[in-house]
C-alpha cells in the first residue's frame, strides 16, 4: 500500500520512520521542506506539493497543529483537496475539535473521497514503537482500510463513533494528562524542601497514587529536568498544550460544561510561556512552575 503523510513535525516524522522501518512505501510532504528531506535516507519520497502527495497514494495520513493548518494544507489550489481524490481514504490525525474534523469529513466527501479521523495518544517515542493508541471516528469499512497502516503505529485503536468521535475521546484522555503536570509542580512544592534526590522522589510519586501512567513512561526526563536538566529533545511542547487545553474549553462550552481546573491549569501554562517556556518540554512545566510559583509567593 502506497502512504502518504502530509505534516513532518515531530508526530508526522516519527509516524512515517515507522511506516518506512516497517517496509512500506512512503511519500511525505511538509511546508518547511527540510524536515521532508530528512526521511529521505529512509527511503522516503518527497511529495512538493500536497496535491502531488495526494496523487502519488491510495492513502493519507495527516498530523498537523491545528485547524488552520488542516485547512492549509487540505485547501487551496495545491491542497491534498485540489486534484482528482475519488475514492483515496484521508485519515487525519490531529488534535482538534470535533466539529473541525467534521467539517473535513464533509469536505473530503465532496471529493469522492473517504475520511476518518485518528488522533492518537502517546508521543514520538511510542510512535516510533508502534505504541500509539489511535482513537477513530468513520466508517468501519474506511477504518479497515486504514488498518494496515495503522496497525505498524498503534498498540491499541478504538472505534467509538463516528467522524469526530475519535477528537472527542482524544481531547479527554488529553486533559487528565495536561492538568497533571501542574498538579505534580504543585505537589513538588510541599515537599522540595526533603531534599530528596528527584529520581527517588519521582519513583515514589510514579509507584503510588500520587502518579499516573505518563510518570512511569516519561518519570526519569521529569526527575533530570527537576534536577536541573532539561530535556534534550522536545515531544510535546508548552505551546502545544496551550493549544489542547484551550481546545478542550472551547469544545466543553459548546457542549455546557464549565471546566475550571482546565482553565486554571491553562492560566499556569499561558504564564510558563510568557516566561519563554513556550517550546519546552512538558515535563518542564512542573519546574516552571517551581520558579515562578515561589517567586509569585515570596513577592507577596
Ligand atoms: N507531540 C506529541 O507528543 C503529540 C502527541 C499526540 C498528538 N499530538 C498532536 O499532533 C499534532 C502535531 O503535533 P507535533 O508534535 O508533530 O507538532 P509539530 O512538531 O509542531 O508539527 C506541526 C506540523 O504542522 C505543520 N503546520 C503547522 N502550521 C501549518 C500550516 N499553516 N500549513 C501547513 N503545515 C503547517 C508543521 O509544518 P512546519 O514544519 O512547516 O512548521 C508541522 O509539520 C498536533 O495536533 C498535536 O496536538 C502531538
Amino acid at each position: 500500500m502506497k502512504i502518504g503523510v502530509a505534516g513532518i513535525g515531530r508526530m508526522g516524522a516519527a509516524i512515517a520512520e515507522r511506516l518506512l522501518k516497517n517496509g512500506h512505501q512512503v511519500t511525505v510532504w511538509n511546508r518547511t521542506v527540510a524536515k521532508a528531506h530528512a526521511l529521505e535516507p529512509l527511503g522516503a519520497t518527497v511529495a512538493k506539493t500536497p496535491a502531488q502527495l495526494a496523487g502519488a497514494v491510495d492513502i493519507v495520513l495527516s498530523i498537523l497543529t491545528d485547524a488552520d493548518a488542516i485547512a492549509a494544507t487540505y485547501d487551496g489550489p495545491q491542497g491534498l483537496l485540489s486534484g482528482d481524490v475519488t475514492g483515496k481514504l484521508f485519515v487525519e490525525m490531529s488534535t482538534v475539535r470535533p466539529e473541525q474534523q467534521r467539517a473535513l469529513g464533509t469536505r473530503v466527501s465532496a471529493k469522492g473521497a473517504r475520511m476518518i479521523d485518528c488522533p492518537v495518544g502517546g508521543t514520538t517515542g511510542p510512535a516510533r514503537e508502534g505504541k500509539l493508541i489511535g482513537f477513530v471516528g468513520g466508517d468501519a469499512a474506511d477504518l479497515t482500510r486504514a488498518r494496515p497502516a495503522l496497525e505498524h503505529l498503534c498498540r491499541r485503536i478504538e472505534h467509538v463513533g463516528p467522524i469526530g468521535a475519535g477528537a472527542s475521546l482524544k481531547l479527554a484522555i488529553n486533559l487528565p494528562l495536561l492538568v497533571y503536570w501542574q498538579a505534580f509542580g504543585e505537589a513538588v512544592a510541599l515537599c522540595q524542601q526533603l531534599g530528596l534526590d528527584t529520581a527517588r522522589l519521582v519513583d515514589i510519586f510514579a509507584d503510588s497514587s500520587g502518579g499516573p501512567n505518563v510518570l512511569k513512561v516519561r518519570g526519569a526526563m521529569a526527575a533530570e529536568a527537576l534536577a536541573g536538566k532539561p530535556p534534550a529533545n522536545v515531544t510535546f511542547d508548552i505551546n502545544l498544550i496551550r493549544k489542547d487545553l484551550s481546545t478542550m474549553i472551547a469544545e466543553a462550552k459548546s457542549l455546557g460544561y464549565d471546566l475550571p481546573l482546565t482553565a486554571r491549569a491553562l492560566d499556569c501554562y499561558d504564564e510558563a510561556a510568557r516566561n519563554g517556556e513556550g517550546a519546552s518540554d512538558a515535563v518542564m512545566m512542573p519546574v516552571s512552575w517551581l520558579k515562578q510559583g515561589g517567586k509569585r509567593k515570596s513577592d507577596k
